[in-house]
Parts: structure tokens; C-alpha cells; sequence
């Protein structure tokens, strides 16, 4: 089953690996390829890796026509996605929807199967209004995303259940704050604390603690939530939260941490951008009914494995 993978980055480079390790020898494009933190996570001898931009369409086609491809997986991101997004609206908005629709449409017309897009639970807590409570007759049924990035979010989601209805096999993965090991730049605002937090304590240092109770994800689990929605034999549902299950508070971030270091001195950081408080933990159950996903990296045991990474590529 030939694969497109569009962006190779935090999330990008583990479905890379996971699909590697199934014996596939995926397409995978980026604009700016990290080669060397790529190299890091997946053998680049067993992908084929292409320098593209999402935002040109007929670069996509020969991606697709080139590579036979039937499946694709969209994970482009504009740097430092929320943050990212309030700083240059018009780029994200640019990039994460228009990107989006160029995937979308190029697998219309070359008849490309299924398009799995990385949407994000901040569709789930940076959203504010919908005070008409669903009443469709008046005009704030629902509530509205109340950040740049949140709008582009809700916009992917929405344009991608149309493709649907023409015939693409769409899926939306609603991962939560991603943790992770990758070398390079990437990710938001939550995973460069994650990573900070982890290194600090690695070398000894005080670390920072996310003051925030945050729903993670690590991103092996958001890589595999992903091939799980594209190896699918239906998609029944189209959009899917990808989380570790539950919202770690500072406190518990802290007494993991001290569990796996223990004598590292934390201290609680600044609160991050928000849109709008979180009202419960995103629920998991369509993505454990529908594609079989079970989080494999509760907190612990993501810790520790970001800490063998890090030992490791240290020494390599
Ligand atoms: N990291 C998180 O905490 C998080 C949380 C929820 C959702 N998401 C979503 O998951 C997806 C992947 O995020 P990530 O953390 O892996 O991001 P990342 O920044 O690590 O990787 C994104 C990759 O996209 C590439 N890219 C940017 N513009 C491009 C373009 N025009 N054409 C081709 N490639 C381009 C970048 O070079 C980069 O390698 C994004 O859609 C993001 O919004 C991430």
C-alpha cells in the first residue's frame, strides 16, 4: 500500500518508522527535511525521502503519480502551531488549511483512497461561546475556536467530512499535546516544554514543569493512532481524539518525573497561550472501538523512553 507522508517531523517521523518496521517503504515529503534528526528515528535507506511543499500542488502530484500512491498522511505544520499561528495568521491559515486542501484535492483527482490529516485537541478547550446551546435557528449554536490555529483546525476537519461525502476516505486525528523524542525543531509550545523538562533533568538541572493539566500524547502513540486510521478496513468514524487517556496536572507531571529521577529539583513554569479552559478530558472511545488504539505510553513509561532516545542518540 504506497503512502505519502507530508511532513516529517515529530509526529511524521514515527508514522515514517511504524510503517518501516511493517516491511512498507513509504514516500515521505518535507519542505525543509531535518535529515539528521530524521535519521534519528527511522533508517532513511528504507524511506524515500523528497524535498516538497505542500502549498504546490503540482509537486504533490508528481509525489503521488511518481510513487503510485493510494494513502496519504498530512502532518505539514506551521512552526510552533498554536504560538506559531497567533504570531503569522496568514501563513497558518495558509498552510494548515490551503495545505490541506491541495492534499484533498490531489487525491480527488489522481484517485488517491484515504487522507488521514493531524487535527488536535485543542478543539476540545480553546473554544469559546455557543451560548444559543445547538439551537440552529439562532446564531451561536455552537462554540467557535477562539485561536488562529483551533479555526484552522475546525476548517480541516470540516472541508475534509465534504471530500468524504465525494467520495475520499477521510480521517481527522485529534492528537493532544505531543511529547517526544526528535532532535530538531518542531512541534508546539507543550512539546518543546516536555523536552526541555526531560533534558534538564537529564543533565542534572532544575526542571520546568508545564503549569497546566494537559492531555499528552506521546508521539509513538500519535504516530500509531495514525496507522491505525490508515490501515482501517473502514473508517466508521471520522475524527478521533489521540491522547494518553486522562490530563496529567503539574503535580502528577511532577511526582513522575521524581519518580524517574528522583532528587531532581522542578519547579512550576508560566502558564502557555490559552483559547479557553478545557471542560472534561477528551474521550478516547471511538479511536479504542473503531481503529483498536490503546495508548502504549502512559506518562512513566513515556518518560522513560524519551530518556533511553536521548541516552542514546547522546552516545551515538
Ligand atoms: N506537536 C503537537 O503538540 C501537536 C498537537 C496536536 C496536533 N498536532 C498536529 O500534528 C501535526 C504534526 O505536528 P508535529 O508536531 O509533527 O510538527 P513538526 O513541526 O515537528 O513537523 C511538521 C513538519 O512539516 C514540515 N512542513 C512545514 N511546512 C511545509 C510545507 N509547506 N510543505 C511540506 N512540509 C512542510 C516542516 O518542515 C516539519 O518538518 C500538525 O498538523 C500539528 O498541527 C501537533
Amino acid at each position: 500500500m504506497p503512502v505519502l507522508i507530508i511532513g516529517a517531523g515529530l509526529v511524521g517521523s514515527q508514522i515514517a518508522r511504524i510503517l518501516v518496521e511493517q516491511g512498507e517503504r513509504p514516500v515521505v515529503m518535507d519542505q525543509r527535511p531535518q535529515r539528521e534528526a530524521l535519521a534519528q528515528i527511522v533508517d532513511l535507506a528504507r524511506i524515500d525521502l523528497v524535498e516538497g511543499d505542500v502549498l504546490r500542488p503540482l509537486t504533490l502530484s508528481q509525489a503521488i503519480c511518481k510513487g503510485g500512491i493510494t494513502s496519504i498522511v498530512h502532518t505539514a505544520a506551521h512552526p510552533m502551531l498554536t504560538l506559531g499561528a497567533q504570531r503569522d495568521p496568514y501563513a497558518a491559515i495558509q498552510l494548515n488549511i490551503m495545505g490541506t486542501v491541495n492534499v484533498l484535492d490531489a487525491a480527488r483527482v489522481h484517485g488517491v483512497k484515504r487522507v488521514v490529516v493531524s487535527s488536535s485537541s485543542v478543539l476540545n478547550g480553546h473554544m469559546s461561546g455557543g451560548e444559543d446551546a445547538g439551537d440552529m435557528t439562532r446564531e451561536e449554536a455552537f462554540p467557535r475556536p477562539s485561536t488562529f490555529y483551533a479555526a484552522t483546525k475546525q476548517a480541516v476537519e470540516s472541508i475534509g467530512h465534504n471530500y468524504a461525502a465525494i467520495g475520499i476516505e477521510f480521517a481527522a486525528m485529534r492528537y493532544g499535546p505531543v511529547a517526544g523524542p526528535w532532535g530538531g525543531p518542531g512541534g508546539g509550545g507543550p512539546t518543546v516544554m516536555f523536552r526541555d523538562m526531560m533534558e534538564a533533568a537529564i543533565a542534572g538541572d532544575e526542571a520546568v514543569i508545564p503549569s497546566a493539566a494537559m492531555e499528552w500524547v506521546y508521539s509513538k502513540d500519535a504516530a500509531r493512532g495514525t496507522v491505525l486510521a490508515l490501515q482501517s478496513a473502514t473508517l466508521a468514524s471520522r475524527v478521533f481524539n489521540i491522547t494518553m487517556g486522562k490530563a496529567t496536572s503539574p503535580e502528577e507531571m511532577t511526582v513522575a518525573l521524581k519518580e524517574v529521577f528522583p532528587g531532581v529539583r522542578t519547579r512550576f513554569d508560566k502558564p502557555l497561550v490559552s483559547g479557553g479552559a478545557r471542560s472534561k478530558p477528551a474521550q478516547i472511545t471511538r479511536a479504542k472501538n473503531i481503529l483498536g488504539y490503546e495508548p502504549e505510553f502512559p506518562l512513566l513509561v513515556a518518560m522513560r523512553d524519551y530518556v533511553a532516545w536521548s541516552r542514546a542518540t547522546a552516545k551515538g
